[in-house]
């Protein structure tokens, strides 16, 4: 019998678990990406230059080689042509529409509004007339982003009206479809459900809190997992999680949301219908829960029966951000005995030699992080700190190693 086919929407670092696991389940693999020069090209069966974002030319692609399925798990770029090629070839996907209700904020905010949910006060913008009315209705604090982008891509968070015409400048050169939402701020505790939906049925794989940096609140320093939740808090984010989704529409597939839990409401930020970054799709959700929500995401799409067994008790984990001096890095040092302090399985630095530490204007300016799984809160923590606390940089310049914190 030919194996099936399965088609990967970006040959990228953050595209080779999906591709590897892929392989090792016995499926063969085309990856298709807007460079020339990719990491997944070498293990793909088949590779193709084309954007991600281009839907026709995508489908074109899909059909040529008469694929089985296609993924789009790990950036929300590619979440709507995964999803339109899927629904035009007849194979199983999330729709194309549910695909842009989870990749476009407005939609979102629009849909769990109607759903009755509790949400913030919220206007859309097309352009700037009307921008101090639309934030005068909303009231400060308020937010002001893209629709369209992710990352924390022109998101600020205003207290009063100074400022407001340059965070709506911002929030419009990162939006793809040039529209703008402005919503009121929620204050209150930021937490991020992971979870896989099977034939209408949410289950939740984890829960974590996300810690602020104290100056750029919109961009995290910490996201810890702490195991299980007091029960009462659980139920409350899990009736959130479920309504959300039936707002937006996920019958089938991986999701990863951002929720403000202020009092007892539990309000939707930010859904995504792909796995959760900085490892937490690879590595992180599998450790918490016990389910390897990769696998489940391509059996789910090649049409193999998907089984989600949660562990009864969830472990922990602690994915910990690290802030560098401002300046050009020279040399990082203390990386290997950090990567071995039990308990941590991943160091990863988004900056490199050379690159330049400048302000946090959105998470992939964090110059890193270290992933540690544990089996308690506090291991987690601890283990994190550890290898943290062995890791120096030296700038370029006079200088010498300064502690990364
Ligand atoms: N209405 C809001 N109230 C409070 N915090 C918010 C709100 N909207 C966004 N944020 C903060 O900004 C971060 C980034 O915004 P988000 O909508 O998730 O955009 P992105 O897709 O770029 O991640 C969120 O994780 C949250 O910390
Ligand atoms: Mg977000």
């Amino acid at each position: 019998m030919r194996s099936k086919l399965l088609h990967v929407l970006g040959g990228g670092p953050w595209q080779l678990p999906t591709v590897r696991l892929a392989k090792a389940l016995g499926h063969r693999v085309l990856v298709s990406d807007v460079y020339a020069d990719r990491p997944c090209y070498a293990l793909a069966d088949h590779h193709q230059v084309v954007d991600i974002t281009d839907i026709d030319g995508t489908l074109q692609l899909a059909s040529r080689y008469r694929i089985d399925d296609i993924v789009c798990d790990t950036t929300d770029i590619g979440v709507a042509t995964a999803a339109h090629v899927a629904e035009q070839l007849g194979l199983p996907g999330i729709g194309y529409e549910t695909a842009l209700n989870f990749t476009n904020k407005g939609r979102m905010r629009a849909l769990t509004d109607r759903a009755g949910m509790v949400v913030p006060r919220y206007r859309l913008l097309d352009s700037e007339s009307g921008l101090t009315e639309c934030a005068a209705f909303v009231a400060y604090p308020l937010i002001v982003k893209p629709v369209d982008n992710q990352s924390g891509r022109g998101v600020s968070r205003l207290l009063n009206g100074d400022g407001l015409k340059a965070a709506y400048q911002l929030a419009r050169s990162c939006s793809r479809s040039g529209k703008v939402l402005i919503e009121g701020c929620i204050e209150g505790k930021e937490i991020i459900v992971d979870g896989f939906v099977v034939a209408g049925r949410p289950r939740i794989l984890g829960i974590a809190h996300k810690v602020p940096f104290p100056d750029t609140v919109t961009v995290s320093s910490r996201i810890h997992y702490p195991g299980a939740l007091p029960a009462a808090e659980f139920k409350l984010i899990r009736a959130a999680t479920c309504r959300t989704l039936s707002a937006l529409g996920l019958r089938d597939g991986v999701f990863h949301g951002e929720f403000m839990v202020r009092g007892q409401d539990v309000v939707p930020i930010d859904v995504a219908a792909r796995g959760g970054g900085v490892m937490i799709y690879t590595h992180v959700v599998p450790h918490v829960s016990g389910v390897n929500v990769n696998r489940a995401m391509i059996q789910q799409a090649l049409g193999e029966a998907v089984g989600i067994d949660p562990l009864p008790v969830p472990k922990a984990a602690n994915i910990e951000f690290l802030s560098m001096p401002p300046g050009r890095i020279a040399e990082i040092v203390g990386v290997d005995a950090a990567a071995a302090v039990p308990g941590v399985v991943a160091i990863h630095f988004n900056l490199q030699i050379g690159d330049e530490v400048g302000p946090l204007e959105h998470k992939d300016r964090r110059p890193g992080y270290v992933v540690s799984l544990a089996d308690t809160a506090a291991q987690a923590i601890d283990s994190a700190l550890r290898a943290k606390s062995l890791l120096r940089v030296r700038m370029t310049g006079p200088g010498s190693y300064l502690p990364i914190t």
